[in-house]
């Protein structure tokens, strides 16, 4: 999988003296997928077994695994992270902007054990593009709905905000500095399943910008039980309620038939 000793050292130089100059920088746009690099800086040989940890901004560690016969062992890593074998290094899914700041890859000879371990730091940047998200935001009355709408990726500046349902006009936000808007409706001003869009204009280049979401169903199984049955039902609550109630109908079931069979033998036997 990785090639030989020559190659890899010819590919392990640079890095190595990156980590002496300072951190290689790499730039990806958001949502993209940002491979880190993390070459061997060992003379590789393939009993050799060797630790590596991914560290972010000298604090969290986002990945570890080993490698032993060119092959990656005991990988243990965040969900968007995954381990690249050819070249060797780190992927990094759906980049969002907090993933931008210093990664270090830090590796150490476990087989045969050495003391010294080796790094390659790596500086991520992000190009947030200019793009508008609408998500649905945690209501505490359940029968409200609030969406918080925003532009990202752009300067404050004069933004218009508008809100519509199909063609119908809901809400305008006047022009503001803000670049985010919400939105709060509440029964019966909204339904099941329905679009909302979220419309945007930006002053700077009059560029429009708009989103939709569909709502979610809000007699969801559990809401719905806990209207119907005044339960404080936790799924597990329900999940008894409903397993209980087939059981005991399949024992029914059952029982039933054991009974019209024995019926029947006893008839044939008359
Ligand atoms: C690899 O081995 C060569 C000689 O065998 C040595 O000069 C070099 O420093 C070693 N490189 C690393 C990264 O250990
Ligand atoms: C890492 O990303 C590259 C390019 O984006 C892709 O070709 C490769 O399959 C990815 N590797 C893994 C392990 O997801
Ligand atoms: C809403 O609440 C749930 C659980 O209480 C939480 O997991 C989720 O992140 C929250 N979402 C938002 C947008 O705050
Ligand atoms: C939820 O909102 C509706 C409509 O605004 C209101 O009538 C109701 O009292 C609210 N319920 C709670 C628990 O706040
Ligand atoms: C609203 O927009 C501003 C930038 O204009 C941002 O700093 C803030 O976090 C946003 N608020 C929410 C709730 O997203
Ligand atoms: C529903 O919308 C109308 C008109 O926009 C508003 O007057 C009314 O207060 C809203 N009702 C609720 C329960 O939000
Ligand atoms: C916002 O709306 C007002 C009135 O509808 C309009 O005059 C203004 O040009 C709009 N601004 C932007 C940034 O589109």
């Amino acid at each position: 999988m990785f090639s030989g000793t020559p190659f890899c050292l010819l590919l392990a130089l640079p890095f190595y003296y990156s980590t002496n100059i300072g951190a290689l920088d790499i730039t990806v746009s958001s949502g993209d997928t940002a491979f880190l690099p993390c070459p061997l800086l060992f003379n590789y040989t393939d009993f050799m077994r060797i630790g590596v940890k991914w560290e972010k901004d000298g604090g969290s560690i986002l990945c570890t695994y080993s490698i032993q016969n060119n092959a990656i062992h005991d990988h243990n890593c965040k969900p968007r992270f995954k381990v690249n074998t050819e070249p060797l290094g780190l992927n990094i899914t759906s980049v969002e902007s907090s993933d931008a700041g210093l990664y270090k890859c830090l590796m150490i000879r476990l087989i045969p054990p050495t003391p010294d371990e080796r790094s390659v730091t790596l500086r991520l940047k992000v190009n947030v593009l200019p793009s508008l998200t609408l998500q649905l935001t945690n209501s505490t009355n359940f029968s409200c709905v609030e969406l918080l709408c925003s532009l990202q990726g752009l300067r404050p500046e004069q933004v218009n905000f508008t809100w519509t349902r199909a063609t119908q006009f809901l809400h305008h936000h006047p022009e503001s500095r803000s670049m985010n808007s919400t939105l709060m409706l509440c029964k019966p001003n909204w339904t099941d399943r329905e679009t909302l869009t979220c419309h945007a204009s930006y002053s700077h280049n009059h560029i429009r910008y708009s989103k939709s979401i569909t709502l979610p169903c809000n007699s969801d199984s559990s809401s719905f039980f806990n209207v119907k049955f005044g339960l404080k039902a936790n799924s597990s609550v329900v999940r008894f309620i409903v397993i209980g109630t087939l059981f005991a109908s399949l024992i029914c079931t059952a029982l039933f038939f054991e009974v019209y069979y024995q019926c029947l033998a006893a008839r044939r036997r008359q």
